[in-house]
C-alpha cells in the first residue's frame, strides 16, 4: 500500500474539515505523508495514492457543493488501481443517513477503485466530536497494515 494519502473532503459546516485534519495528524504519525483537498480535484491528486473520501451529507441525501464536481469527474475514470477509505458525518434522524458517502462508495465501486476496509459511518447525533470517533477507527484501521 502507497504511503501516500489523500484525503478529499466534502463539508459544507466545516465538521468533516475537522474529522480530515485529526484524521490527517493520524496518518503522518503512522508515516504517511499527507494531503487535504478541501475542493477536490482528481486532476491533482498524487498517482499512486491512497485516498480517503471524508464527507458529510447535506440537502436530502446530498453531497456536499464542494465535493459534487469531483463525483462527476470520477464517473468517467478507470480506478482500478485505486485504493479508498469511506468515512461519512451524518444525522440519523434523517432517514438518508450518510447517503453521501454511500453515493461516493458506490461511483468508486462502480469505477473498479478498492474499498481498503467497511467503511466508517459517524452519526453525529452520538458523536457530537466525531473526530474522537474516526481518529479510533482510523488508528486500528493503519494498525492493520
Ligand atoms: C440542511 C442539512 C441537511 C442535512 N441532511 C442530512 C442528510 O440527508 N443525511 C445525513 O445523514 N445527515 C444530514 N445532515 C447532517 C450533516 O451531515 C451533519 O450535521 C454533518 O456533521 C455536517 O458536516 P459538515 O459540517 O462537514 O457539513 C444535514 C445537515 C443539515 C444542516
Amino acid at each position: 500500500m502507497s504511503h501516500h494519502l489523500t484525503i478529499l473532503v466534502g463539508s459544507v459546516l466545516g465538521a468533516a474539515e475537522y474529522v480530515a485534519d485529526a484524521l490527517s495528524a493520524v496518518a503522518k504519525d503512522a508515516g504517511y505523508q499527507v494531503d487535504i483537498q478541501l475542493t477536490p480535484d482528481f486532476e491533482t491528486v498524487t498517482a499512486d495514492s491512497t485516498w480517503l473520501i471524508c464527507t458529510s451529507t447535506h440537502g436530502a441525501g446530498e453531497l456536499p457543493d464542494n465535493i459534487q464536481p469531483f463525483a462527476a469527474q470520477l464517473k468517467t475514470q478507470d480506478l482500478s488501481g485505486v485504493h479508498a477509505y469511506v468515512v461519512g458525518l451524518g444525522d440519523s434522524s434523517y432517514d438518508t443517513f450518510c447517503y453521501a458517502a454511500q453515493t461516493m462508495e458506490k461511483v468508486l465501486s462502480d469505477q473498479q477503485a478498492t474499498l481498503i476496509c467497511e467503511p466508517l459511518y459517524i452519526d453525529v447525533l452520538n458523536h457530537p466530536i466525531p473526530e474522537e470517533k474516526a481518529v479510533e477507527w482510523f488508528s486500528q484501521q493503519l494498525a492493520k497494515k
